[in-house]
C-alpha cells in the first residue's frame, strides 16, 4: 500500500514538473542553445552575418580603451563581462568620470543578442545601432566616428583583420559596430534554468519550480520573457499609477489562482511617479514612462535596480514590480519563490569554442 501511494505520488510529482516545463515553453520561454549554430540561426543579422573572425575582431574592440578621446575607457569599463555584463554602479561614469546626466544605470550587455529594445527607452533597435551610442556619448566614450576609425588604423593588426572580413579601405565606423555587435551577439548565458527547459527536471529546486510558476501565472512573464527573460518590449511602469496614490492591492492564490482584496489607503504623501527617487528625473521613451523591460539573467550580479539604481536588493525591486506592474501584495513564500526563480537564472557565458576554430 505504501508503495502504491509512493509511486503514485512520484507519478504526480514527474507530471507536475513535466507540465511546468511544457507550460514554459508553451508561454514562450526558451532556453539558449548549446551549440554555437542554433544560437547563429536563432540571431543572425541579415546586414551584418556572424563570422568567427568578425567576432573575434569584435572582442578586441570591445576592450580596447583607444577607442575613446582619452584612451582610459573601453566598452568593457561599464559591461564587465564576468561580473554580470554591468558595472554594479547605480550610475554610469564615463570620459572624465562625468556621471551619465540622466542618472541611468548600465544594463547588461549578456543575452543583449535577442532584444529587440535597446537603451532604457528602447530607442535603438539592433546592436550594430546601439554601439554608435556609448562611442560618441560626451560622458561615456567621448569619441567621434573620425577619431575611431583614425585610432583603429594605427594598429596594422586592425588593417589586416578589416581587410580580411570586409575587403578594402574597410575601416569605417560602421564596420566597427557591427564587429562589436557581432561579438556581443555570442555573450549569451545558460543556467540550470536551460536544463530545465531541455527536460532535466532535477535541474531546479521545489523552491525555484514553485517561483517559475509563479512568475508565469501571476504574470511577471507577460513582460519579462524571450530566451534572455527580457529585452522584448517597452512597457510602462508604474503600470498601476493608483498604487502611488491610492495603495490598491491584492493578494494571489496559489491553489485557485483567484486574487483576494487586501487593502486600500490613501497615502497623502505626495504623489510619486516612481516607488523611489526618480534622481535624474528620466521617464522613459519621450517621457511617457515607457521603459526597455530589462533582462533578468543574471539578475544577482547586476544590483542596484531600475534605471536610475535607485533599489539594492532584488527582493525589494520584485515586491515593487509585484505591486506595481501587477497590483499584488506578495506574501513572503512567494517572494522567496520568486527570488530563488530569478537567482536560478544566473548562469555562465557559454563557450561555444570559437576561438578554437
Ligand atoms: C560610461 C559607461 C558606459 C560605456 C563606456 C559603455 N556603456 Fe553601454 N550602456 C551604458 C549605459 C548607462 C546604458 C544605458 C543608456 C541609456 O539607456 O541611455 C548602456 C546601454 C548599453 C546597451 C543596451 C542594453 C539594453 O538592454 O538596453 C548595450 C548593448 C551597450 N550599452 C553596449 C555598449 C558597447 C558596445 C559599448 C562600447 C562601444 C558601451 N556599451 C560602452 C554605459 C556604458
Ligand atoms: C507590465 C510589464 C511588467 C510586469 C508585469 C513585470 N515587470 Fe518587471 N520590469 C518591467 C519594466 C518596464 C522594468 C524597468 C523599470 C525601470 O527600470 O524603471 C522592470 C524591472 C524589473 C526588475 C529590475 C531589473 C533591473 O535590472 O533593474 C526586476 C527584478 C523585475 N522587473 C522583475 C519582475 C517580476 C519578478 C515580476 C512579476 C512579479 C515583474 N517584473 C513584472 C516591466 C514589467
Amino acid at each position: 500500500m505504501k508503495k502504491v501511494l509512493f509511486i503514485s505520488l512520484a507519478v504526480v510529482f514527474v507530471y507536475a514538473t513535466q507540465n511546468l516545463r511544457q507550460k514554459a515553453l508553451d508561454k514562450g520561454l526558451r532556453p539558449i542553445p548549446k551549440d554555437f549554430a542554433t544560437l547563429k540561426s536563432e540571431v543572425d543579422d541579415k546586414y551584418n552575418p556572424l563570422s568567427i573572425d568578425k567576432i573575434k575582431l569584435g572582442e578586441e574592440l570591445f576592450f580596447d580603451k583607444n577607442l575613446s578621446l582619452d584612451r582610459t575607457i573601453s566598452c568593457a569599463s561599464c559591461h564587465d563581462i564576468k561580473n554580470g555584463g554591468e558595472d554594479g554602479k547605480p550610475t554610469a561614469i564615463g570620459y572624465k568620470k562625468r556621471a551619465n546626466p540622466s542618472h541611468l544605470n548600465s544594463p547588461t550587455v549578456l543575452n543583449t543578442a535577442y532584444s529587440k529594445h535597446l537603451f532604457w527607452d528602447g530607442r535603438a533597435k539592433s546592436l550594430r545601432d546601439q554601439a554608435k551610442g556609448p562611442t560618441q556619448a560626451t560622458f561615456e566614450m567621448a569619441s567621434t566616428p573620425e577619431l575611431i576609425e583614425s585610432r583603429v588604423k594605427e594598429n596594422p593588426k586592425y588593417s589586416r583583420e578589416f581587410e580580411n572580413i570586409y575587403g578594402e579601405d574597410a575601416i569605417t565606423f560602421d564596420n566597427i559596430t557591427k564587429a562589436i555587435a557581432a561579438y556581443e551577439k555570442t555573450l549569451v548565458t545558460r543556467s540550470r534554468y536551460d536544463e530545465f527547459l531541455e527536460g532535466d527536471e532535477n535541474a531546479l529546486t521545489q523552491e525555484e519550480k514553485r517561483g517559475l510558476n509563479l512568475f508565469i501565472d501571476m504574470g511577471c512573464k507577460a513582460c519579462h520573457f524571450g530566451p534572455a527573460i527580457g529585452g522584448q518590449k517597452i512597457q510602462k511602469f508604474p503600470l498601476r499609477e493608483y498604487n502611488s496614490i491610492i495603495d490598491l492591492t491584492t493578494t494571489f492564490d496559489e491553489k485557485t489562482h483567484q486574487r483576494h482584496f487586501s487593502q486600500m489607503h490613501f497615502n497623502f504623501e505626495m504623489y510619486h511617479l516612481f516607488p523611489f527617487k526618480n534622481i535624474g528625473g528620466f521617464l522613459g521613451k519621450n517621457g511617457t514612462r515607457y521603459f526597455r523591460v530589462p533582462i533578468l539573467r543574471n539578475i544577482s550580479k547586476t544590483a542596484p535596480y531600475f534605471h536610475n539604481g535607485s533599489v539594492k536588493e532584488l527582493r525589494e525591486a520584485i515586491q515593487i514590480m509585484g505591486k506595481y506592474q501587477l497590483g499584488l501584495d506578495l506574501t513572503k513564500e512567494q517572494l522567496d519563490a520568486l527570488e530563488a526563480f530569478l537567482k536560478s537564472l544566473d548562469g555562465e557565458i557559454v563557450d561555444y569554442n570559437l576561438t578554437k576554430k
